[in-house]
């Protein structure tokens, strides 16, 4: 990683992980799950701190946000403080009364599903994907925005279509796809995983026709991180520019609470 430097360039949204646990084990995982989980105290603290720098949108995502117990209280605090929310979530967990405060905080949210069941459970490592519809189906009927977020690896070419069908018997109307990142728990799995050369031009030409195709009825979008960089805020409280390898990761500043 480059040396630390200030950088008040910074975009209108801002990831923030609120903490590395997780109830999944993807083996592409770009944040795998490490036990850490800050305080509500330091997450509001360094929610108050973005929103001064001009920041408009925390996506609270991690890990998985829903296991912080703060999170609630943090949708809460950004809205009553501006803010705009996003949230990504893996959708294994969905308490009773969330889709309530998503509602009134107007927080954007985007449920990862990966492709049909056994897909979607080998790849995040669980029996989980009952309980995702289950839940994503919940979030739709309170009126919560959601979208769906599907990481593709190699091959994934053939889900494409079925989840562009997914989403209109489910009532999405968007879906993006997030082709494979080489980092984190994914590096362990490069070689299945990435796509070969020229592929993943492939997959991008398929999917717009595929876009083409269901105009209209699902917004499909296509998010390749390796080409836009984006702005993380981690556990730690490390300001950090995330590209497609960790090794061209640039740390800004750390945000804590000054003791
Ligand atoms: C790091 S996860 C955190 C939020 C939540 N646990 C979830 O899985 O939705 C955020 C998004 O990144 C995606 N993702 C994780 N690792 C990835 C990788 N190596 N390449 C591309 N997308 C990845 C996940 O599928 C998810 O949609
Ligand atoms: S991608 Fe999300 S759900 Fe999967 S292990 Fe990582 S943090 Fe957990």
């Amino acid at each position: 990683m480059k040396m630390e430097k200030i950088n008040t360039n910074l975009p209108d949204m801002i990831c923030m992980r609120i903490t590395r646990n997780c109830n999944a084990r993807c083996d592409f995982c770009l944040a795998p799950p490490q036990g850490i989980n800050p305080s509500l105290e330091e997450l509001k603290y360094r929610i108050n701190y973005l929103l001064n720098l001009g920041i408009k949108t925390i996506h609270f995502c991690g890990g998985e946000p829903t296991l912080h117990i703060g999170l609630r209280e943090l949708l809460i605090y950004t809205h009553s403080m501006g803010g705009k929310c996003k949230l990504t979530t893996n959708g294994i967990c969905i308490p009773l009364d969330l889709p309530k405060i998503l509602f009134h905080t107007k927080t954007e949210i985007k449920v990862s599903v990966h492709g049909n069941k056994e897909l979607h459970n080998q790849l995040t490592g669980t029996d989980s994907y009952e309980k995702v519809i289950e839940n994503l189906q919940y979030l739709v009927n309170s009126g919560v925005g959601v979208s769906i977020q599907t990481t593709l690896i190699r091959g994934g070419e053939l889900i494409v279509d079925e989840m562009a069908k997914f989403c209109i018997k489910e009532r999405i109307r968007r879906l993006s796809f997030i082709p494979f990142l080489t980092r984190g728990k994914g590096k362990m799995h490069h070689e299945t995983f990435s796509f070969l050369k020229g592929e993943k031009r492939a997959i991008r030409e398929h999917i717009k026709r595929v876009r083409r195709l269901y105009s209209g009825r699902v917004d499909i979008r296509w998010l390749d991180f390796s080409l836009v960089p984006f702005y993380v805020v981690d556990t730690d409280g490390s300001l950090i520019i995330e590209h497609g390898t960790e090794e061209m990761d640039e740390k800004l500043f750390t945000i804590k609470i000054e003791n």
